[in-house]
């Protein structure tokens, strides 16, 4: 395993102890999330958790809890999310956050929304001073939106790409497109986001700001728990 993943590793299973057997648990997407989905299901198959309902925040989220033997539910079913447990791709100070590289934003906003606690792992490279200093706001779009859209971003001050995968257009669990907003930092996140969302056609955008109670980060100096 990579340093980097290792690091990841630690923040989301030192994370995975906030657990108690019977709640409800959204389970986030990514590299590092994956890393909390496994150790729900090693704790689960060990009998020292049980009745953890997890709420899958991807597809691909859905299938690995699968495979490790975390019994999924809906929101149509569990409403109220007790913990959630995902990762970012930039955290600043107040715990303000950019998601979505991992194209899965909108339904991570869903139930982060429905969450008491969302709780951020990430190893020490997420944290930024300012965010969009290193990481595109990610918008996702409806595709017949996707050209005003873009030129629209683009008026806001951002370089837009349409994200692409194995040289296709990405399409998002929901059937939307993805906006990377390449920004040269962000002075004023909650105003940058009141902005995209005026446009018809966005659906959501990766700025999570107000919503993080805790970010676990790993470093070579050991583990960190901020709390906002
Ligand atoms: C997916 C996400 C991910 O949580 C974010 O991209 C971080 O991913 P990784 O842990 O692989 O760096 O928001 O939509």
């Amino acid at each position: 395993m990579s340093a980097q993943n290792e690091l990841k590793r630690q923040a989301a299973e030192r994370a995975v102890e906030y657990i108690q057997s019977g709640m409800v648990v959204g389970l986030g997407t990514g590299s590092t999330a994956v890393y909390a989905v496994r150790r729900i299901g090693a704790l689960l198959a060990e009998g020292r958790l049980q009745r953890i309902v997890g709420i899958p925040t991807a597809d691909v989220t859905a299938r690995e809890a699968e495979v490790c033997g975390v019994p999924l539910g809906t929101l149509d079913d569990h409403p109220s999310v007790d913990i959630t447990i995902d990762g970012a791709d930039e955290i600043d100070p107040q715990l303000n956050l950019i998601k979505g590289l991992g194209g899965a934003l909108l339904r991570e906003k869903i139930v982060a929304a429905a969450s008491r606690r969302l709780v951020i792992i990430a190893d020490e490279s997420k944290r930024v001073d300012q965010l969009g200093t290193r990481a595109p706001v990610p918008v996702e779009v409806v595709p017949f939106a996707r050209r005003p859209a873009a030129d629209y971003l683009t008026s806001l001050g951002a370089r837009v790409v349409e994200r692409q995968r194995d040289g296709r257009t990405f399409i998002t669990d929901e059937g939307n497109v993805i906006l990377d907003c390449y920004f040269p930092g962000l002075a004023n996140p909650r105003e940058m986001g009141q902005l995209i969302r005026a446009q018809p056609g966005v659906v959501e955008h990766g700025l999570f700001l107000g919503m993080a109670t805790e970010a676990v980060i790993a470093g070579a100096r050991g583990v960190v728990v901020l709390e906002r």
